[in-house]
């Protein structure tokens, strides 16, 4: 008798491990430039993972341009979700209750609404402000096995929620001197997280976008820097400059969808495979 009992133990507890695992990673995209490609990276990567990696994927859009159902507004149904900056100000809010599904299996999203300005505002003086995201996120982590979290340019409230409520940040720049300056900036906040708050967030990778492959010179002296600074923290994959990505946009479509076979579309499914490697690494 006593054995079954311990034996029903042991395999609750297994199940209950296996649970543990099942648990979302959640990924915070974030850059302190404006431009370099977050919420294009946001978007495909979840697209990809959904579509191809069969992941559970829930994007949740922090910035308040509310891009990231522009970007997938062709596949988006509006429902009467909450709206996030509702959640936000709740005592005991889900984040659940602001996602909508989209019309690509296992794909949901919580758009970004206008009230999230305010909110940032609304939330100067409460305490512990910069770990709501983290808690509303809770439910949805038993739900989701990959929560991407679309930030703002800059490091504001907002953003600094998405850091505590991440595992990971991946960092997308472009070839430029003020997008690597960005990227090391959010490496040194991620540094912060790590040390004052004792979270054990991790820079998932650094991620080149925009690469126009006739800039030579400039490419080379960047990468340099980007080789010297970051090391074995960036992609190897890249994504191209292709103007087929902000068209695509314009129809409210993943390029996936609009030009299957262009270089941006190839960039961003081996991105998408090189995260999830990392990931489940
Ligand atoms: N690889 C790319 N090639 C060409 N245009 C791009 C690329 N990535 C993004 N864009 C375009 O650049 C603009 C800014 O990209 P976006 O992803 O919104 O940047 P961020 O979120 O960092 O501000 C958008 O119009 C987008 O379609
Ligand atoms: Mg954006």
């Amino acid at each position: 008798m006593l054995n079954t009992i311990t034996e029903g133990i042991l395999k609750w507890k297994a199940a209950r491990e296996a649970e543990k695992t099942c648990r979302a990673v959640t990924v915070a995209v974030c850059s302190r430039k404006g431009g370099v490609g977050k919420t294009t990276a946001t978007v495909h990567l979840a697209v990809a993972a959904a579509r191809w990696h069969a992941r559970r994927v829930l994007v949740v859009d922090m910035d308040p341009q509310g891009h990231v159902v522009t970007a997938l507004s062709s596949f988006v149904r509006r429902d009467t979700a909450s709206a996030l900056s509702s959640v936000f100000m709740e005592k005991k809010g889900d984040l659940l209750e602001a996602a909508i599904p989209t019309d690509i299996p296992n794909l949901w999203v919580v758009p970004a609404d206008d009230r999230l300005e305010q909110v940032q505002m609304l939330l100067a003086t409460r305490i512990g402000r910069e770990f709501i995201l983290k808690s509303v996120l809770q439910k949805a982590e038993d739900m989701f096995d990959l929560i991407l979290i679309d930030c703002p340019p800059n490091l504001d409230t907002l953003t600094l929620n998405a850091l505590v409520a991440a595992h990971q940040v991946v960092i997308p720049t472009d070839l430029s001197l003020l997008g690597v300056e960005g990227v090391s900036d959010i490496v040194e906040a991620i540094e912060t997280v790590r040390e004052r708050l004792g979270l054990p967030l991790l820079v998932g990778g650094v991620l080149v976008t925009r690469v126009d492959s006739r800039n030579r010179a400039i490419n080379r002296e960047l990468d340099r820097m980007l080789e010297q600074r970051f090391g074995n923290l960036l992609f190897t994959s890249r994504v191209p400059n292709n103007t087929a990505l902000p068209r695509a946009c314009l129809e409210g479509r993943p390029v996936f969808d609009f030009d299957p076979g262009c270089r941006g579309a190839q960039g961003y499914l081996d991105a998408t495979e090189e995260l999830l490697d990392r990931i489940d690494a």
